[in-house]
């Protein structure tokens, strides 16, 4: 299991450059705890050259928040994963929820999407979560083996180790509403055991399954002291520097 703890922002379609770039200048003045936690920050597209520069050289690295499963072409309107790399994106986002609800992004579009990240060496960061109807109906387990399995097949020869997994419950995205650290752990636990048992433990060991869904400063650290929680996807409350400097510095405690 990788030691550092990760912590993702996804700042959604918020931040343009000269906000991103306000951003940037507080979060320099800070001494992020960057031994203990790996810091992603995952702005809008026409953000990340900004970030690029702004960050070449220091602790922190970006990443995208969707890509093009397809690699160039005509296809008016997406972005490439061959031009994420490019900018020195480590991570990509994939399968939000958001892009799932109002995009109909399917489990085999994903799966493409995820293949696609592969290929340019990079990070694929899988979502994956239940709406509330789901869980209340006992689907949890059952949906979340659906979203996976797409994927799961797809990647069964590559069995990528730097693939990240993150459970964000739909219930708790950007709803206030939490799961509690021993819901998120029953999933995680859920997920890695899935993993384990459909691609090997060696594969499932290394994947990194990190919590998405109202998370903040208070009520981080609970969960990521989880034995399966590797990490955090963080909304709205990474959108202020301060903010997201809090929940690091709980996290890292
Ligand atoms: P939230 O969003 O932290 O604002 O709930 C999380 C996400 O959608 O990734």
């Amino acid at each position: 299991m990788k030691i550092k703890k990760l912590f993702i922002a996804n700042w959604k379609m918020n931040h343009g450059i000269a906000e991103t770039l306000k951003f940037i200048t507080q979060l320099q003045r800070m001494v992020l705890p960057t031994e203990k936690t790996e810091v992603v920050l995952c702005p809008p597209f026409t953000s990340l050259y900004t970030v690029s520069v702004a960050l070449d050289g220091s602790e922190v690295s970006w990443g995208a928040q969707n890509c093009s499963e397809e690699e160039k072409g005509a296809f008016t309107g997406e972005v490439s994963a061959v031009f994420l790399a490019e900018l020195a994106c480590r991570y990509v986002i994939i399968g939000h929820s958001e892009r799932r609800q109002h995009f109909q992004e399917s489990d085999q579009l994903i799966a493409k999407k995820i293949e696609r990240v592969l290929q340019c060496h990079m990070t694929p960061v899988l979502c994956v979560g239940e709406t509330e109807r789901q869980r209340s109906e006992n689907q949890t387990f059952a949906i979340l083996k659906k979203q996976l399995l797409e994927i799961l097949n797809s990647i069964i020869k590559s069995k990528p180790e730097n693939l990240v997994i993150a459970y964000e419950p739909i219930w708790a995205i950007g709803t206030g509403r939490t799961a509690t650290a021993e819901q998120a752990q029953e999933v995680h636990a859920f997920i890695r055991a899935f993993l384990a048992e459909k691609l090997g433990h060696d594969f499932s060991n290394n994947v990194r399954l990190v919590y998405g869904g109202s998370v903040h400063a208070k009520n981080v650290k609970s969960l990521v002291n989880q034995p399966d929680i590797n990490g955090v996807l963080v909304g709205s409350a990474s959108l202020d520097a301060d903010s997201l400097n809090e929940i690091l510095h709980q996290m890292s405690d």
